[in-house]
């Protein structure tokens, strides 16, 4: 991996053409289990150097996985019916149940979108760069817009994995239950698209990373990798993720959109738990169980470390600050380190609950800080009441 040191002597023009492949080659080689990196470097080189997400147009991704038809219609998993009835109840309305005359100044400092601590503005100045009070507004309405606009490309590939796992998962009940979640999913990119594009105005690329996931999901044949990396790994980061911005924010229209979101997320993931629970105990070896555990892990930290904003930094503060600069930014930037807290709380206990934390793999964990999370409650603890109760208020909630 180029160093630093190199980079920074690099004319820009070059070094902005390397940094991205220097970067590529380090989240890589953060991989360290051979079998995860082989699954995962081809949608590296697509997302990362190839930049297949930002080229402007629709991407093709390759999908390879059967369709799976059962004749006899069994009703085997009466778990899985039950979220189906709920999920067909709980249905709503984007255009509707949503009041969209609200008014919406993501720069208005009466009605802040989130705190002004959120994104580490003081370390920014700390590292030389005076910013006005319009500018910081700013970065902060950037921020939200970022992270919506990663929230809609990461529903976007729910909805097409909701889609593909309805058709191979072999559980006739989750099939049915799959065919609601793909209606939620296109709900979802309906109501945060709307709000991008009404509301605030601006859409961000896709963030490489985010891309690198959902390639190698797409791209994957087995349908509970798909579902292990969508419903449970994304899934997780996307709660996470929601949730902290539904606990800060104190604009009106996306509280409740969230609030609506994280609802019908808390069945996706009770479904994840369940389907795959199932799968991993009565259908794998030990051996395929392994390969899955290593997986997950190798990718929550690649979602930990990994999502560090390039987008707002090449559009802003790219010339200003250098990428490492930049790092150090988002690593200690307050709101990020929330979000990462939520995503971990949620996800830990889930991927226990499937049978993905046993004991050759928790040492792991411990290593990394993320054991304290073990005993937390797991999806099928969480209906669409309690995981809304269960986002307790933050003193960093805007104000
Ligand atoms: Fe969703
Ligand atoms: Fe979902």
């Amino acid at each position: 991996m180029l160093n630093e040191k190199l980079l920074e002597i690099l004319p820009a023009p070059v070094r902005k053409k390397i940094e991205p492949v220097a970067e590529a080659i380090g989240v890589l080689t953060e991989v360290k289990n051979p079998k995860v990196l082989a699954s995962l470097a081809p949608a590296g080189v697509r997302g990362m150097i190839l930049q297949k997400g930002k080229q402007g147009g629709p991407t093709k991704i390759p999908a390879r996985h059967d369709a799976l038809f059962d004749w006899e219609y069994p009703h085997d998993q009466p778990a899985m019916q039950k979220l189906y009835e709920r999920a067909k109840k709980l249905q709503w309305n984007g255009s509707t149940d949503l009041d969209w005359k609200i008014d919406v100044d993501p720069e208005n400092p009466e009605v802040p979108i989130i705190p002004k601590d959120f994104l580490g503005i003081d370390k920014i100045q700390e590292l030389g760069v005076p910013m006005t009070p319009k500018e910081i507004q700013k970065a902060q309405s950037d921020t939200v817009t970022w992270m919506l606009s990663q929230f809609l490309h990461g529903e976007q590939g729910a909805l097409f994995a909701a889609a593909q796992v309805t058709e191979s998962v072999q559980f006739f009940d989750g099939k049915m239950y799959g065919a609601t979640q793909v209606m939620d999913e296109a709900r979802h990119v309906e109501v945060f698209h709307r709000y991008l594009d009404t509301k605030l105005n601006k859409l961000y690329d896709i963030n490489d990373n985010l891309f690198v996931i959902i390639d190698a999901l797409m791209t994957d044949s087995r349908w509970d990798m798909k579902f292990l990396g969508m419903q449970i790994m994304v899934e997780g980061l996307a709660l996470g993720a929601f949730g902290t911005l539904y606990k800060m924010t104190r604009e009106p229209l996306l509280r409740e959109m969230l609030k609506r979101v994280i609802q019908d997320e808390a069945r996706h993931v009770h479904y994840g738990v369940l389907a795959l629970r199932e799968h991993f105990t009565k259908y794998l070896t030990e051996s395929e169980r392994r390969e899955r555990e290593d997986w997950a892990f190798e990718v929550a930290i690649l979602m930990r470390n990994r999502f560090l904003a390039y987008e707002i930094y090449e559009e802003s503060f790219e010339g200003v600050l250098t990428r490492a600069q930049w790092r150090e930014v988002i690593n200690a930037s307050p709101g990020l380190e929330i979000f990462r807290r939520e995503m971990f709380r949620r996800l830990v206990p889930n991927l226990r609950e499937i049978g993905l934390l046993s004991d050759r793999i928790k040492p792991h964990y411990e290593r990394v800080g993320l054991m304290k999370y073990f005993e937390g409650k797991s999806a099928k603890d969480l209906d669409e009441h309690t995981i809304v109760t269960d986002l307790s208020e933050d003193p960093r909630r805007a104000a």
